[in-house]
């Protein structure tokens, strides 16, 4: 504790505020008598106050706000509550509640917490950045706020992704809450609604494109590079073309990783390689079918290719095994202005010469396709609500007797299908799993949660400098083989802390198979990893 705090600066500090937990003895070190009431508290006490408060709240969005009231209070308190009922709390501080949290971002707005990097302020970021406060952290999550989960452009609104992220990986991973950094970089935004709203709390300009863009972000990373060498950087929720091209321009020179386009690749393969024993289908004779092939589905496809290989296939006869629709159809080869992740899942216009199409239309849709290839797997990640219809999802299951069927889209709001539905269409036949929470008895949650935390404890314990696509393998292959309970392919919520344990040592110990790290004897990593993960308690 440190002694020099004057008592209101240690109250109003989330990092040192203990509130009613306060011993005597500290209240008389630091002058706190007075500005408590006399009763001395525990945590377990403050858990169950909070809890009481949490459940007399109308809705989410204002368990939300509370919760992030508390953590900006008191930092121990909020992730030991958090931890306490992690199935609960999650959809609060995360998806899905964090959707409308963004979108309302504004008007939530109470404290200060991680970094707004603004374009204006670009000229500052060294300055921003030289405060003690950032000398502990080790995690940053960053986003510019342009493709918020899908619900689009939420400009400076999308800071409570980062924020959520980093709860969680502490929540998960056991990251100090000293030790993680969220940060917006403001760089405008093409949202009319928000830049119009007077409460508005963002850079109320269109969003900086291009060359100036792409300096702005050279500036940041060049920044970081400086002030925080060896952080584990997390990029987060940019648009499509801006996610990829920073993750190729960055991703060997930062220790730096993607979760939209890897992570959600490794939740997505982990969970079918756990999911597809079920099927009866061996994993190299499944048929995928991607719709919407975006930052998540290029992501997912790319990764499924390299699995396949690694199981036997050459890969022209993996890439036959994948199919992709996106918004303009059936993506084939001879399409305009394909983007490069798109390319390798392209199929050529002859394969369809003989395809029975009911609209004689240029691009087969979702329908055609499923009606013509006959999938074994279809996995949503378009943010186009309610896209997985009665009649293409009977049509699968007509052809499968156990349909692997994953709307992956989030919030729910733009989910592709509601999986009871899915259920229902496939008579409980289909192996279903979706991005948001439902709480549908044998429905999968597939959430990157699953990964992320683990992924990024393992890559800092190991020491590496960059992630290897097959550190991310390794973590889908250790989440596959997990296991779930009551019909759910995963682990269940309540036990993401040792998810991400398991996830850590496999990460770690692929990176050293891949001489990414220094090598260390089994029992010695999974020593370092437990160690590494902090467990909310107050300091004495
Ligand atoms: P993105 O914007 O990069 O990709 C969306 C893709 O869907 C684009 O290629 C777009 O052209 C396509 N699309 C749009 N309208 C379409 C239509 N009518 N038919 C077919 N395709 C269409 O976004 P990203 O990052 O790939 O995310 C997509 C969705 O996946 C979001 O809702 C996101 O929340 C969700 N997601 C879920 C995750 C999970 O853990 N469950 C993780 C990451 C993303």
């Amino acid at each position: 504790m440190p002694c020099h705090l004057a008592a209101r600066a240690l109250l109003a500090d989330p990092l040192t505020n203990k509130g009613t937990a306060f011993s005597e003895a500290e209240r008389d070190a630091f002058g706190l008598h007075g500005l408590l009431p006399p009763h001395v508290g525990t945590l377990e006490g403050q858990i169950a106050r909070r809890r009481r408060a949490l459940d007399g709240m109308g809705n989410s969005f204002q368990r939300y706000a509370f919760l992030r009231d508390l953590q900006d209070s008191n930092e121990v308190l909020f992730h030991a509550l958090v931890q306490s009922d992690l199935p609960h709390m999650l959809p609060l501080v995360y998806t899905p509640t964090v959707g409308e949290a963004c979108e309302r971002f504004s008007e939530i707005w109470r404290r200060s917490r991680g970094l707004f990097l603004s374009y204006p302020n670009r000229h500052r970021m060294a300055e921003i950045l030289a405060d003690p406060a950032y000398d502990r952290v080790k995690v940053i999550v960053v986003s510019d706020g342009e493709r918020i989960l899908g619900l689009g452009d939420q400009g400076a609104g999308g800071m409570g992704i980062p924020i959520g992220k980093l709860a969680l990986y502490t929540a998960c991973a056991g990251f100090h809450p000293a030790e993680v950094l969220p940060i917006m970089l403001d760089v405008g935004t093409d949202n009319d609604a928000r830049r119009e709203d007077p409460l508005y709390i963002g850079w109320r300009e269109p969003r900086v494109r291009g060359a100036q863009y792409d300096e702005f972000i050279e500036m940041f990373v060049s920044a970081i590079e400086q002030r925080l060498p060896g952080v584990l950087l997390q990029w987060e929720d940019f648009a499509g073309k801006n996610a990829y091209d920073l993750l190729a321009r960055y991703r060997h020179r930062l220790l730096s990783f993607n979760d939209d386009i890897q992570g959600t690749a490794a939740t997505a393969v982990g969970t079918l390689l756990g999911g597809i024993h079920r099927t009866g289908i061996p994993l190299t004779q499944h048929k995928f079918l991607l719709f919407g092939a975006g930052a998540a589905g290029s992501g997912i496809a790319q990764m499924l290719l390299d699995v396949l290989v690694a199981e036997g296939l050459d890969k022209a006869a993996a890439r036959a095994r994948i199919w992709a629709v996106d918004r303009d159809g059936l993506i084939v080869s001879d399409m305009a202005d394909l983007p490069p992740q798109q390319r390798p899942l392209a199929r050529e216009r002859s394969e369809l010469a003989h395809w029975h199409s009911s609209g004689g239309m240029a691009h087969p849709d979702l329908y055609e396709t499923i009606a013509n290839i006959r999938p074994t797997v279809l996995i949503g990640a378009s943010g186009q609500f309610g896209a997985f219809d009665e009649r293409s999802i009977r049509t699968m299951a007509d052809h499968c007797e156990h349909p692997v069927i994953f709307p992956l889209s989030n919030p729910i709001s733009r989910a592709e299908a509601n999986p009871a539905d899915v259920l229902a269409w496939t008579d409980g036949r289909a192996i279903v799993g979706s991005g948001s929470p439902f709480g549908i008895p044998g429905v999968t949650q597939v959430n990157n949660v699953y990964v992320f935390p683990g992924v990024g404890l393992g890559a800092l314990v190991a020491g590496v400098h960059e992630i290897s696509d097959g550190m991310f393998i390794a973590a889908a292959r250790c989440l596959g083989q997990l296991g779930g309970s009551n019909g759910s392919i995963l682990p269940e919520i309540s036990a993401l802390r040792d998810v991400a344990r398991q996830v850590a040592i496999a990460v770690a110990k692929q990176a050293m198979s891949e001489g990414l790290a220094a090598s260390l004897a089994d029992s010695e990593i999974e020593k370092a990893i437990t160690a590494a993960m902090w467990e909310p308690a107050y300091c004495d």
